[in-house]
């Protein structure tokens, strides 16, 4: 589904993510890890088209994406939950949402420019803070905010950074049972940027360590021993 090759993104001149190459097929769960500063958010903001400068290759369902737009990579099936969630805080949790169905607009369906019922069933609070607005939030419900707009662009793929860091613990456990589900029950395809390796364990399939900008080692999550913990993530 997702295949990117020898890909570098650049702040400027100076290059923060050196000849990445990985691939997420359809359905599967990775979790990529690292330390702080390794690259995490780097390499989303590369694939999601973000940084001044990118070379490599970016391919979704075989279509190269390099060179594209962020908006047209979002109508080509990308999601993007941001580290820091990104929602806009003088709108309410209604015109966030509704921001969400833009990609969306493009495939015509149903829930076509509409906030999708599902969606809100996933996060009842947001049906019930639905004319608040996101700034008025807590950290937990605006993050469970950016996880729904992010699924209103109707995404092939559903990228995550951090998605539980700093949050209560009571909204961590629904947020993660909510991407288990989407994984499992949907079939939805998600790469997640994560810290809680517990998380990470329980949710993926597959995992990839980023270190200094490139992939030191990648594989099945049963192959995330304790000594590569130690080695790559044990601050
Ligand atoms: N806007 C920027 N301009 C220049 N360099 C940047 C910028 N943002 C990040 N960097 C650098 O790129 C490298 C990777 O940063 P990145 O934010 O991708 O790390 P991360 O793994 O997401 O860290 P964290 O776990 O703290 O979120 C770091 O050396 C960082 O200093
Ligand atoms: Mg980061």
């Amino acid at each position: 589904m997702l295949e990117l090759s020898n890909l570098d993104g650049f702040y400027g001149r100076s290059r923060a993510l050196q000849a990445v190459s990985l691939s997420v097929g359809t359905g599967e769960f990775l979790s990529v890890l690292g330390r702080n500063g390794v690259g995490k958010t780097t390499l989303l903001r590369t694939i999601l088209g973000l940084m001044s400068r990118t070379s490599g290759s970016i391919r979704l369902d075989g279509s190269e994406l390099i060179g594209l737009p962020t908006h047209e990579r979002a109508c080509a099936g990308l999601g993007y939950v941001p580290q820091g969630r990104g929602i806009l805080p003088a709108f309410t949790v209604r015109e966030n949402l509704l921001v969400g169905t833009f990609a969306a607009q493009s495939k015509p369906g149903p829930d076509q420019g509409r906030i999708a019922e599902w969606v809100l069933e996933l996060f009842p609070i947001l049906r019930e803070f639905i004319n608040r607005r996101g700034g008025n939030l807590s950290g937990g419900q605006q993050q469970q905010l950016a996880i729904a707009r992010a699924l209103l662009s109707e995404p092939k793929i559903l990228l995550l950074d951090e998605p539980t860091e700093g949050i209560q613990p009571n909204i961590v456990e629904q947020i993660e049972q909510v991407l288990i589900d989407l994984n499992r029950d949907k079939g939805l395809t998600i790469v997640l940027v994560e810290q809680n390796l517990k998380f990470a364990r329980r949710a993926s399939n597959r995992f990839a360590i980023l270190n200094r900008g490139s992939v030191s080692v990648a594989g099945a999550i049963s192959g995330l021993t304790d000594d590569l913990i130690h080695e790559h993530l044990v601050v």
